[in-house]
Parts: structure tokens; C-alpha cells; sequence
């Protein structure tokens, strides 16, 4: 993570302000209740100088008032009930390993001052009169999801839906699921046990895809069925295999699921295929299908710009120019991606960084919106 990138305009100006009411209150030293006035407004100033800093460098992972998002809620009763100002500069100061979360003081190789980290405390530390008590998690995970994964990841040794079988224990055992917590989980997944055979997946997997992952841990405990997610992705990918194999039937039954599933501008173009199949030309028929699949999705560019705004802006600026996040106008990267992949890597985000998925925050159509809207940004 570059350091550059948080040394965002740090308000000179008000650091001005604040030395003039600091000397003011230095004149005013001789009567105590204008000097206990003038600490209020010094006190003030602080928090407004901690404003600009927070705004500047905190805001896309700890949303514009402290709600949380790839980072923790800061604006959160308990937090702040516990953590005194010095935990809360200290954490700030170092960061925290194996997070996102970087060192922010000079001493760390952060772009902060010791006294900037003051300033943005007292700015945390005004929120705590009425501050909510944040129970819900950042990650809105998806035991449905969880089951897509786990089918495609775990289940070589875990086994199908988790039974076992495999070279690996159950995972969907009822005693062991009562006995241990979703922590434990969590760690077991994150860490794995290499030497046992068990692969690391936090390096692999994304923060929120392990969340999934726990959610169906949780949903096995609690004995709920889960059934997985079809996207309109695997169902086009389905029916191609049927019209491969000259299988118009299954093909048709294929099509027929995504329909409902699919969306955007898009979706005008499926009834010609199921058509051209009912005729009876397969080979045109895979051929359009084939060229359907390489483009989903398609989506409206125009709605696509109002998403950017809401949910990329922050990271990756408003003309598309990079700032926590890269430049993506132009972008190579774009460029050279298809539609599947830029939805995937926005949907599950990219491990170990600030790049995080929008599955559960956002849908794959809105998604399939920005990234038409992006593709506006690629043209010469
Ligand atoms: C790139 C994303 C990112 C940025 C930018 C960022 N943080 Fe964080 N922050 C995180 C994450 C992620 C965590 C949770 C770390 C963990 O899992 O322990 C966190 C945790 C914290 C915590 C501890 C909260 C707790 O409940 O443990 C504080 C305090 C904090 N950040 C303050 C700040 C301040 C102040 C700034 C701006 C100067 C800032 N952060 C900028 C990602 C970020
Ligand atoms: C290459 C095979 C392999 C894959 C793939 C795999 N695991 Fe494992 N896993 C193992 C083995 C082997 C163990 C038992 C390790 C031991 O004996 O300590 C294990 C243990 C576990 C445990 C602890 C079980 C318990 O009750 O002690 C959990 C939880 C787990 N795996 C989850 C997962 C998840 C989730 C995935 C998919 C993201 C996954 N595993 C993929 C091989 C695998
Ligand atoms: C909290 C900050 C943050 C937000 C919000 C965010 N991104 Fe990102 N994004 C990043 C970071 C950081 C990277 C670079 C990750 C890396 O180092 O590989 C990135 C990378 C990307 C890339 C790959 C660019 C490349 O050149 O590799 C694309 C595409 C992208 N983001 C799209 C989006 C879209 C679309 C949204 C909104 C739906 C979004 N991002 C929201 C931080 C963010």
C-alpha cells in the first residue's frame, strides 16, 4: 500500500487557524473562564482539523461517518467505551498486521504526524455520545454462496456438501459443528493446516468468501438446507456443453433457467437462440451462444454511472483517475478483460487488498452496469 496515496491534502489552512486561536488563547491565560471557553475552541479545532484528515484518508474503508465497511465501524458504542485514546492512536499509529489496515504515523512509514493522529482521534472520539452499538459484521456472507464454493473448492477432499468420503473429515457433522464456534472456523479455514494436508485459503480465497464459507458452517449448525446459486454464467456454460453434444433438449431446459435469471440489454438477444434452436440449426445455434457467452454481462452503462458513483468513487475517483484504488481511465487491465472476469473480480475482490468483492452489496446486474460504464472510459 503507497503511502502517497493517503497524503491527500492535509488542511493547511485550518492548522493555520488553529495556531492563531492557540496564540489567542495564550493571551487570554490571565482569567480562567475565558480560558476554559478558549480550550473548548481549541478542542473544536482539533476535532475539525481530525475531520480533514479522517475525510481524506479514511473515509473508503471506514465510510464517511465511521459506519464501517472494508474496514471496522469506528463509530460503534462499544469500540469507543473500551479503547481510550491512546489504544485508539496506537492502533492508528501501527496499523494492523495481516489487515488492511495500514501504519499511518511517520514513525511507521505513514504520511501522519504524531499530532494528526491526535487530531483524527478526537474526531473518532466525537462520535461517542452518540455513537450505535454495531453488532452485524461488515461482510453480509451468503450460506449459498458458501455451498457454490465449497461444491468447487472443498469438496474434492471434503466431499460433496461436506459429508466427507473424501481424504478429508466431514465438515457437515453435527457434533463437531456444535463443539466449535464460527471463530474456530474462521481460523481453520484462514490458516489451514499444511503440514495435515489442509491448504491456507486465506491466501487464496477472499475475506468475504470465507465469510460465505462460514455462513454455511453456521447454516449446517443450525440444520437449514442450503442449495446453491446458479448464475446465469454456469447455466449458459450448461446449455453451450448441451448444443455441443447436438443435445437440443437439454439445451433448450438450460436456456429456459437462465432466462429468468438473466438481465440488462442482454437478454433481448436469448429468444433468437431458443428460436434457432427449435429450428433446428445447432450449428448457428452454438455459434450465436458462443458469442452471447463471451459477452456476458451486458450492462446499461448509463445506470452504470450512478453505481460508480455510490460505490467506487471513493477509491477509484471520480474521473476514473485511481487514488486508494488504481486508475481505470484508461486501464489496461479493463481492457483486456472480458465481461465474466471483471464481474468476477468485483464480485469476490482481490485477496490482501483494499479491493474488496461486492457480493451482498451489490447485484451482479448492477455490477454488469459499472462495468459497462467503464468500458465508456476505454474508448481512444
Ligand atoms: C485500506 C483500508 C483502510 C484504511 C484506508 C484505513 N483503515 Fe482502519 N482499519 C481497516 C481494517 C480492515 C481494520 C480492521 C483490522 C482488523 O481486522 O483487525 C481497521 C481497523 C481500524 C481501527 C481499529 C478498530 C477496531 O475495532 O479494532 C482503527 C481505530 C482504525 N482502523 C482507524 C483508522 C483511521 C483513523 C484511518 C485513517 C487515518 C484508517 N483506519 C484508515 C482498514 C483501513
Ligand atoms: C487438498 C485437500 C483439501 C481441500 C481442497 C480442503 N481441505 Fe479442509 N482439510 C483437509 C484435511 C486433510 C483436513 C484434516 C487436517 C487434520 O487432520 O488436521 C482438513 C480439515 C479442515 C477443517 C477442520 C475440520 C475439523 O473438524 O477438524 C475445516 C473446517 C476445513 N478443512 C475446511 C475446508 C474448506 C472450507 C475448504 C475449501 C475452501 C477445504 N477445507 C478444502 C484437506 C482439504
Ligand atoms: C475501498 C477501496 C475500493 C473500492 C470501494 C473499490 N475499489 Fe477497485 N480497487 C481498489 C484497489 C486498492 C485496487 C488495486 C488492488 C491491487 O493492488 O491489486 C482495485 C482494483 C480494481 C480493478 C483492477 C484494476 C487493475 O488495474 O488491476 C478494477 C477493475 C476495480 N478495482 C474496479 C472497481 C469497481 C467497479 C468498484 C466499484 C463497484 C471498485 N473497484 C471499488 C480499491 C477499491
Amino acid at each position: 500500500m503507497q503511502t502517497e496515496n493517503y497524503r491527500r491534502q492535509i488542511l493547511i489552512g485550518l492548522g493555520l487557524t488553529l495556531v492563531a486561536i492557540v496564540a489567542m488563547g495564550v493571551a487570554w491565560l490571565t482569567e480562567p473562564a475565558r480560558m476554559a471557553e478558549a480550550s473548548d475552541t481549541v478542542a473544536k479545532a482539533s476535532i475539525l482539523q481530525g475531520r480533514q484528515i479522517y475525510v481524506a484518508n479514511c473515509t473508503p474503508c471506514h465510510g464517511t461517518r465511521g459506519e464501517g465497511g472494508v474496514g471496522a465501524a469506528l463509530n460503534d458504542k462499544v469500540l469507543l467505551s473500551k479503547a481510550t485514546d491512546e489504544v485508539l492512536a496506537g492502533f492508528i499509529a501501527v496499523g494492523r498486521p495481516n489487515s488492511l489496515m495500514p501504519a499511518w504515523s511517520q514513525q511507521n512509514g505513514g504520511p501522519l504526524t504524531d499530532e494528526d493522529i491526535r487530531y483524527v482521534v478526537s474526531f473518532i472520539r466525537a462520535w461517542q455520545p452518540t455513537a450505535p452499538t454495531v453488532t452485524t459484521g461488515v461482510v453480509i456472507s451468503d450460506a449459498a454462496r458458501g455451498l457454490s464454493l465449497f461444491n468447487g473448492t472443498c469438496f474434492i477432499c471434503h466431499g460433496e456438501n461436506g459429508q466427507g468420503g473424501g481424504i478429508a473429515p466431514a465438515i457437515n457433522n453435527p457434533a463437531r459443528l456444535g463443539a466449535l464456534d464460527d471463530n474456530w472456523y474462521r481460523q481453520t479455514i484462514n490458516g489451514g493446516r499444511p503440514a495435515r494436508g489442509m491448504p491456507t485459503w486465506g491466501t487464496v480465497l477472499s475475506p468475504s468468501q470465507i465469510e460465505d464459507i462460514i455462513a454455511l458452517v453456521d447454516a449446517w449448525r443450525k440444520g437449514e438446507k442450503v442449495l446453491p446459486t446458479t448464475t446465469v454464467a454456469d447455466l449458459l456454460d450448461q446449455a453451450l456443453f448441451a448444443l455441443s453434444q447436438k443435445d437440443d433438449k437439454d439445451a433448450l431446459f438450460y436456456l429456459n433457467r437462465a432466462k429468468p435469471l438473466a438481465f440488462g440489454p442482454g437478454l433481448a438477444q436469448l429468444d433468437p437462440i431458443v428460436a434457432t434452436i427449435q429450428s433446428g440449426d445447432l450449428t448457428k445455434a452454438l455459434s450465436d451462444l458462443g458469442e452471447f457467452r463471451k459477452q456476458w454481462p451486458i450492462g446499461d452503462a448509463v445506470k452504470g454511472a450512478a453505481v460508480y458513483k455510490d460505490a467506487c468513487i471513493g477509491c477509484h475517483g471520480s474521473d476514473g483517475q485511481g487514488g486508494v484504488g488504481r486508475r481505470l481511465k484508461p486501464s489496461q487491465f479493463i481492457q483486456t478483460s472480458t465481461n465474466a472476469e471483471l464481474l468476477t473480480l468485483t464480485l469476490t475482490g482481490r485477496v490482501n487488498t483494499a479491493m474488496r468483492g461486492f457480493a451482498g452489496r451489490l447485484t451482479e446486474e448492477q455490477l454488469a452496469d459499472v462495468i459497462a460504464f467503464l468500458r465508456t472510459w476505454q474508448q481512444p
